[in-house]
């Protein structure tokens, strides 16, 4: 970063800090968000401690620098906050790939199957849910289940991985995938285990089965921070967003992780959505108040009741 901007996010870091605190805001930031958010936020976390804290905050306005599911996700869980949302061009293509009138259909075929709801949903289709999960209790919630079927959406991915350790229920998956972290191959990250033999592969279970498949570890963001920053390798292969990195060197700068090249147009797994939100925006709707996340009542009474499902269990 330059000084002149290292000049500018200093000004508006003032800014927003004074705006919090008068305003009793909190902000709370995904891993794959900017560096300069990641820094000025309340929490950092993966989708499911996000989701808690939105649960849980007594703060009057959460400002949620993620994408548009997740702010959703905050408001459904604590709908008497005044949620903001930085940025609403900020979506999630995978969330995108699963439709209400879809799922609807899907179900209408499938009518024993139960419906488990990855979180990157939008929030009418997890009111078609019938629990939700995240990248980090995904296995542990399906296997809860009673059921035998299950209509697993939108990430055919994490499905698929899913569907791998509980063999003993039946799944139809959702087609739908994350266009980042589908560019990783096995072979790129193979090539990198070639060249740091000693080193780990830590996986996003959004990744493709075959990157999946020569990982030494899989598992959500803060999971994989864990395992990267405490495991015995001095090098940890990561084979998810590219935004990861500021927090592993922030916990343990005395390792190297690398972020394998990509055929994504920016050469490694970069989500655009994600980095939609910016200081500027936090400080607008800091300011003024825009960009509140509203939901119609029966959305939200409706998808309540498969997200609470989710954290009752974990
Ligand atoms: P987690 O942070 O829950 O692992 O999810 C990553 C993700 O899909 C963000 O879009
Ligand atoms: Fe959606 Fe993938 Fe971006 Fe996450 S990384 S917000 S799943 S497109």
């Amino acid at each position: 970063m330059t000084t002149t901007t290292l000049d500018k996010n200093k000004e508006l870091i003032e800014k927003i800090n004074y705006l919090r605190r008068k305003k009793n805001a909190i902000i709370l930031a995904h891993y794959y968000q900017r560096g300069e958010i990641q820094d000025i936020a309340d929490i950092v976390g993966d989708s499911l401690e996000l989701a808690r804290k939105a649960q849980q905050t007594d703060a009057d306005i959460i400002v949620f620098a993620g994408v548009r599911f997740m702010a959703e996700t905050a408001k459904i869980l604590n709908p008497e906050k005044k949620v903001l949302h930085p940025n609403p061009e900020s979506g999630c293509p995978m969330a995108d790939m699963a439709t209400y009138e879809a799922l609807k259909r899907m179900k209408k075929e499938h009518p024993d199957a139960v419906v488990v709801a990855y979180i990157n949903t939008n929030a009418d289709v997890k009111t078609l849910a019938d629990i939700i999960v995240t990248s980090r209790n995904a296995v542990k919630v399906v296997k809860s289940l009673d059921a035998k079927k299950i209509i697993f959406v939108p990430d055919k991915f994490l499905g698929s991985y899913i569907a791998k350790q509980v063999p003993e229920k039946e799944f139809i998956l959702w087609e739908g995938f994350c266009p980042p972290h589908f560019n990783l191959t096995a072979e790129q990250l193979l090539e990198l285990k070639k060249k740091y033999p000693n080193s780990k592969i830590a996986v996003h279970p959004e990744c493709n089965t075959t990157a999946i498949e020569v990982a030494d570890f899989v598992g959500s963001t803060s999971q994989i921070i864990q395992f990267a920053t405490t495991c015995e390798a001095d090098t940890v292969i990561i084979g998810t967003e590219v935004g990861l990195k500021h927090q592993l060197e922030k916990i343990n700068p005395n390792k190297n992780y690398v972020f394998p090249e990509t055929a994504d147009y920016c050469g490694v797994v970069h989500c655009c959505d994600m980095k939609k939100n910016t200081l500027d925006k936090i400080l607008d709707v800091l300011e003024n108040e825009t960009n509140e996340i509203t939901l119609p009542q029966e959305v939200i009474e409706k998808a309540k009741i498969p997200l609470e499902r989710m954290t009752q269990i974990v």
